[in-house]
């Protein structure tokens, strides 16, 4: 089992350095070059992360990979497709690729973004990003993107950066923000946050901000808060941005000063959460509001917190401090 798992590492290995060759050193790249560089991915991060482009051509890479690895597993790398007649053909094509990999740095897995270009109506149908099926060496629900790079920084920050997408994470390492990392694409699970646990202690999650971001802070402020010892902080983004929206539109600057490190505290986060179900011009949708939101602040461990917390909502509400912190003490001794 351990030489198949080798033998798998090496073929995306291989995989990954064809794609990158393709890439930048080859005319049948250049589309795609051009499309990073509009994304505002400079060279030097195209090698950092070792970005790729999977050609339009289903047997490229089959051929490459039969010509390297004589008695190649191709069917369990999860590179190729099987035709109806038992050949194989290419997997990705068309598409740049991000080569996912291990806490080692090998490369167990691939997701390829299709390209802007005009598309067929055969392509419409294609999902955005297409990631590796699950293999003896790629398991979604454990990897975590860009761990390998991020982990030094985790450490030494003791904090990690959650994001939704891989080119988030790419837009905050270029901010210099680089403890960064992203789920693949699902939501974030236990044996993510295990991994996690165990290299730092504070996780400021900076997912998109569109309404599915939104809800997806939402569980996994739940499942961290719940589950586990970690701190948890919010970043929101304005506007439906996701963060390398926010620094093609405001700048790699901004994005570390004027948003990473702006972060709310989960119950920052929980109260305007919880508004968008209420209309408070509604005095009966304020009471269900506040009586959410100060049980959210019951489970507040912090007094300094609770304390501002009771001072804001008694200046917005115009009620007295006292009031609400009588309905708090009583929470609290439920
Ligand atoms: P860009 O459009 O390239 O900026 O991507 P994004 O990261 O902003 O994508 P989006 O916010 O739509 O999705 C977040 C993450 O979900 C992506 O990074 C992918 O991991 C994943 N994802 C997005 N679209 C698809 C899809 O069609 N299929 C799968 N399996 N995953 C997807
Ligand atoms: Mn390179
Ligand atoms: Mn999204
Ligand atoms: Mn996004
Ligand atoms: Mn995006």
């Amino acid at each position: 089992k351990n030489s198949m798992h080798q033998k798998l590492i090496e073929m995306h290995e291989h995989a990954k350095s064809f794609f990158h060759h393709i890439l930048v050193n080859t005319e049948v790249g250049k589309d795609a070059m051009a499309y990073l560089e509009k994304r505002g991915i400079s060279r030097e991060y195209i090698d950092e992360f070792e970005l790729g482009f999977a050609p339009d051509n289903r047997d490229i890479l089959l051929k490459v990979m039969q010509k390297e690895f004589k008695d190649g597993l191709f069917d369990e790398s999860g590179l190729f497709v099987e035709r109806d007649d038992g050949t194989f053909m290419d997997r990705f094509f068309n598409r740049v690729m991000f080569p996912i990999k291990d806490s080692k740095g090998k490369t167990i897995g691939f997701s390829g973004r299709q390209m802007p270009s005009i598309q067929s109506d055969t392509d419409k149908k294609q999902p955005k990003y297409l990631n590796s099926p699950e293999t003896e060496i790629f398991n979604k629900r454990e990897v975590i993107y860009n761990f390998h790079l991020a982990r030094p920084h985790i450490r030494k920050t003791n904090e990690v950066y959650l994001f939704e997408g891989f080119m988030d994470v790419i837009a905050s390492y270029m901010s210099g923000v680089k403890n960064a990392v992203a789920t693949m694409g699902t939501s974030l699970t236990e044996q993510q946050i295990h991994r996690l646990e165990r290299v730092c202690e504070d996780v400021t999650i900076c997912y998109d901000g569109d309404s599915a971001g939104i809800n997806a802070t939402n569980r996994a402020v739940e499942l961290l808060t719940q589950n586990t010892a970690l701190g948890v902080q919010v970043v929101s983004l304005p506007n439906k941005l996701d963060p390398d929206d926010y620094r093609m539109v405001y700048g790699t600057e901004s994005l570390e000063k004027e948003l990473l490190h702006h972060k709310q505290t989960v119950f920052q986060f929980k109260r305007v959460y919880l508004m968008q179900d209420f209309n408070l011009e509604n005095e009966s949708d304020i009471l269900t509001y506040l009586e959410l939101v100060l049980k959210e602040l019951a489970m507040i461990p912090s007094v300094i917190e609770k304390d501002f917390a009771l001072t804001q909502l008694s200046e917005e509400f115009n009620l007295s401090k006292e009031t609400l912190q009588l309905q708090l003490n009583q929470l609290i001794q439920d």
